[in-house]
């Protein structure tokens, strides 16, 4: 059985993708507002599939029927591994590692979906730090084939080779990297989003002309300025963040645009209004 703390967006598409591959859930949110927003992210994505044929609603069924959403972290006690998908504050995650290191059995392995914290420094808050892990998907969870499985200088060989092995049995691709700053995808992908919106602001192109010239151009299934408002621009900001504290490289420095955007609210698909507007 399978724990997923956090249920917004990564997380609920993370406890959709174990459920799809027949494994229990047990998805914990803080309190019961945000239950029953995981609950809906978890139901219009499933729902969305039975529409397109890819499911039939007894299919989705089964699958929303593996998934026992709860606000109580005490019934994580027995599960096999726990996924955190909470939001990307140490101390939030830190705490969080805490108490279930208290609560999971001793086998229990803990996995962090973090985009863009340290692995050791979330494993080190635990008195386990060799069954810590990273587990990083990509959103969409559900569609996004990658799973970046992160080893610390302390994770246990077994465990890096045993969340390989699951990510596969998920239908995913698993590939193992370092606990750098942004692993190995934001790494590379968020500074060409940042350029992007350094681009704009300069007035090389407008924010359309940009996206076409990306998609049409290089054949990606997005635009940066689209993919800014699918990742969140408050996530683009805090990973550049890090990226930036660890390189000290000027080319991380964040985008004002980004800051300014992000500081007015307006962060993307999740609040309605990014670069483009959402209605
Ligand atoms: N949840 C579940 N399924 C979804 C979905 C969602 N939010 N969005 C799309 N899908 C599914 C659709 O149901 C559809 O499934 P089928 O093919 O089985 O019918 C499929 O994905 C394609 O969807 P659409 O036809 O609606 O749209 P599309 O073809 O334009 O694809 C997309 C949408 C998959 C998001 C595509 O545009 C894409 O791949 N974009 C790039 C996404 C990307 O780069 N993600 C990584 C971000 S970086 C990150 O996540 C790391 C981080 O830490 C910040």
């Amino acid at each position: 059985m399978v724990g997923v703390v956090g249920l917004g967006t990564m997380g609920a598409g993370i406890a959709e993708v174990f459920a799809r591959a027949g494994l229990r859930v047990i998805g914990v949110e803080a309190d019961p507002e945000a239950l029953a927003r995981g609950r809906g992210h978890l139901e219009r994505s499933t729902g969305r599939a039975v529409d397109r044929g890819k499911l039939t609603g007894g299919e989705r069924d089964e699958i929303l029927g593996r998934i026992t959403l709860t606000t109580s972290r005490d019934d994580l006690r027995d599960a096999d591994l726990v996924v955190e998908a909470i939001p990307e504050i140490l101390d939030y995650k830190v705490s969080l590692l805490e108490d279930l290191d208290r609560i999971c059995k001793p086998e229990t392995v803990l996995a962090t979906n973090t985009s863009s914290l340290s692995v050791t420094a979330v494993a080190a808050a635990t008195g386990r730090p060799g069954r810590v892990v990273g587990m990083h998907f990509f959103n969409p969870a559900p569609v996004m084939r990658l799973v970046e499985v992160v080893g610390t200088v302390v994770t246990e060989p077994s465990v890096v080779a045993g969340i390989t092995e699951l990510s596969v049995r998920l239908g995913k691709t698993p590939v193992t990297v370092g606990d750098r700053a942004g692993f190995v995808v934001n790494r590379l992908l968020l500074p060409y989003l940042n350029h992007a919106a350094v681009l704009l602001d300069l007035g090389l192109a407008g924010r359309d002309e940009i996206d076409t010239a990306m998609r049409l151009g290089v054949g990606l299934p997005m635009g940066p300025f689209a993919l800014l408002d699918l990742i969140g621009l408050d996530t683009a900001y805090e990973i550049m963040g890090v990226l930036f504290d660890e390189t000290r490289d000027r080319r991380h420095a964040p985008a004002p645009v980004l800051r300014e955007l992000v500081t007015a609210g307006l962060l993307g698909r999740k609040t309605g209004r990014g670069f483009h507007g959402f209605h």
